[in-house]
């Protein structure tokens, strides 16, 4: 007997389960593609926010997931919410992105257990000088910002990604296949950069540079690197008011991860259209 849970494209919630010739119980998912079922994605900071809506996609989509999260019992809770939520299986794996020592075990995890990381999503990030206003007046001005915070934040933000990179995409190039996604901000778009928020500005306009000079580097081959601002979201960095859902940041974000041989390389994406850098 087959037995063939399927989501209703209309009401994804309902399930419709029908009985067929077999053994096997799965879920099918309208969006799963078979073509994504050998690949292996790295998503950092993927317990919650836009990280974790990028790992409930990608894993829709058939890849499979190693969500990587600083604090073990996130990354479990987190993908028990997307087991229980959308019948997904992730595979939560301690990664602190400050640390070099935790991004060698998460990638050496990664690599032990599925023998590639064919799509890695840097996403993890730190926002500690939200200013309320773009003109940044007060403790959040670049007049008054500390050092402490902006080492911190282009810690976490630039080196973080940089170290993650710098541990996976070798052997993506190795193998010819590689999709890193730097997950950044327009508030790092030095187009229309204003006042305010000096480390978050700094440390995104950095990942974005970070993002070029591996292009520049993987020119040719087929590991394809790009930015993508996600948009003000409703994340606990965005906070309540933000004009959209981590879902509908997660869009471009995994949109570049599942792109084609002849996909975009070092360039910079919003809403899946370019965005000035
Ligand atoms: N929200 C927005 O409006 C917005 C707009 C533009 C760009 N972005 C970018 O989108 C990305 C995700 O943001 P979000 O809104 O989802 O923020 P969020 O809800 O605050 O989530 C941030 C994630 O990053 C993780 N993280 C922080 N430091 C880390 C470290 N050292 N190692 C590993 N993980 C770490 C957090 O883990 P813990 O749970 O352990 O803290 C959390 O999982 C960030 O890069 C952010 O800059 C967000």
């Amino acid at each position: 007997m087959r037995k063939t849970i399927k989501r209703s494209r209309y009401a994804p919630h309902f399930l419709i389960v029908s009985y067929q010739r077999a053994t096997i119980y799965r879920i099918k998912y309208p969006t799963e593609r078979p073509e994504f079922h050998s690949k292996t994605a790295l998503v950092t900071g993927g317990n919650r926010g836009l990280g974790l809506e990028v790992c409930r996609l990608l894993a829709k989509n058939g890849v499979t997931v190693v969500l990587g999260s600083r604090n073990r019992a996130d990354g479990e809770e987190a993908a028990h919410r997307l087991w229980t939520e959308d019948r997904v299986k992730v595979f939560p794996c301690r990664l602190d992105v400050r640390r070099p020592v935790s991004i060698t075990a998460a990638t050496n995890f990664a690599i032990r257990r599925f023998g590639h990381i064919d799509i890695l999503i840097n996403n993890a990030g730190v926002f500690l000088d939200a200013s309320p206003t773009d003109e940044g007046i007060g403790p959040n001005s670049i007049f008054a910002a500390k050092t402490e915070t902006l080492l911190r934040t282009f810690e976490t933000n630039t080196l973080g990604a940089l170290r993650v990179c710098q541990a996976v995409v070798p052997k993506m190039r190795e193998r010819g296949y590689g999709r890193v996604v730097n997950v950044s901000s327009g508030d790092g778009r030095l187009a229309d950069m204003a006042g305010g928020r000096p480390a978050y500005r700094i440390s995104k306009a950095a990942l974005n540079a970070v993002t070029r000079i591996f292009a520049g580097e993987l020119r040719g081959t087929n590991v394809l690197i790009n930015s993508v601002c996600p948009g003000w979201m409703r994340t606990r960095m965005g906070g309540p008011n933000a004009r959209r859902s981590p879902a509908e940041g997660a869009d471009t974000v995994v949109w570049l991860a599942l792109s084609p041989d002849n996909g975009p390389q070092g360039c910079f994406f919003r809403d899946r259209q370019l965005t000035p850098w």
